[in-house]
């Protein structure tokens, strides 16, 4: 029985020292409101738009989002032919043609978005021996993954005094270990320049992309939300109707 208590206390001790270390170890996320949370969560999708800008023009230049395809961004209201245009500004390898050769040739709508490495080699490689992962599904595969992604963006900081950064490695208090191989890629000043006027901050780009980044992890989203309403809506006026005919029939019985 000793010897029984004397696990468990430890392995308690063990399982609270694991969270208090967790705790100390990064900050938790700021913790935003979005339009995408809740029971009638939908995403915005002029911000979508504006964080697919941010996607392109920084992001995509070392995380790949290979998840996606362009014709996908149909959904976020770019039109058919858009889509059409952007794709064909990417250049695809296809093949083997007839004479078993490679070839390379313009993106359609079907294809993926690319990775901008050939491997995760050249990823690290390239990277200071960690590669950027694939943004695809970075929204659901972190805990808090908005408000996450948020934080890490806009949370670049000066390291404490006491605290020594490797060549390479960048302090974000947001991450576990307080530190990464990413170089802070949001700027103020003029950086990405938005065609509806919205002003490019830090914050504004941030939440934009993570917009996006929400609507590429999880696509069917809103369709689920919807019938959850719906669900619920049935449910609700089925209850009501089943009270009614319980008083009714009770009524009768007494
Ligand atoms: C210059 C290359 C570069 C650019 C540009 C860049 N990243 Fe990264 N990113 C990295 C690298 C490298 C890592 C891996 C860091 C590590 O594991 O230490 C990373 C990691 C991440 C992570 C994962 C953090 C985690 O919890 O593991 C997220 C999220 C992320 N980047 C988002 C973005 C977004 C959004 C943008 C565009 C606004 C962006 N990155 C632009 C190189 C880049």
């Amino acid at each position: 029985m000793k010897k029984l208590s004397l696990l468990l206390a430890t392995c308690l001790v063990t399982a609270t020292a694991g969270i208090a270390y967790a705790e100390v170890d990064h900050k938790h996320p700021k913790q935003m409101s979005w339009p995408f949370d809740g029971l009638f969560g939908h995403v915005d999708r002029q911000a979508a738009q504006r964080g697919f800008q941010v996607y392109k023009e920084v992001c995509s230049a070392c995380h790949g989002l290979t998840r996606v395809a362009f014709r996908n961004l149909t959904e976020l209201g770019f039109s058919e032919a858009e889509v059409k245009a952007l794709a064909a500004t990417y250049t695809f390898k296809d093949g083997p043609n007839d004479e078993g050769e490679m070839f390379d040739r313009p993106g359609k709508p079907s294809d993926m978005l690319p990775s901008p490495f050939a491997n995760e080699n050249a990823a690290r490689a390239a990277n200071g021996g960690a590669a950027p992962p694939d943004l695809s599904l970075i929204i659901k595969a972190r805990h808090d993954g908005a408000n996450y992604v948020y934080s890490l963006l806009t949370g670049f900081t000066t390291p404490p005094s006491d605290m020594t950064m490797p060549a390479g490695m960048y302090y974000n208090p947001y991450i576990a270990g307080e530190r990464l191989a990413m170089p802070p890629p949001l700027h103020d000043e003029g950086q990405v320049t938005y065609e509806d006027g919205t002003k490019a901050t830090v914050e504004q780009m941030s939440a934009d992309v993570v917009t996006f980044l929400q609507w590429a992890a999880e696509p069917e989203m809103e369709a689920r939300k919807q019938t959850g309403l719906k669900v619920l809506m049935y449910l609700a006026i089925f209850t009501a109707f089943m009270y009614v005919a319980k008083r009714n029939i009770w009524k009768k019985l007494h």
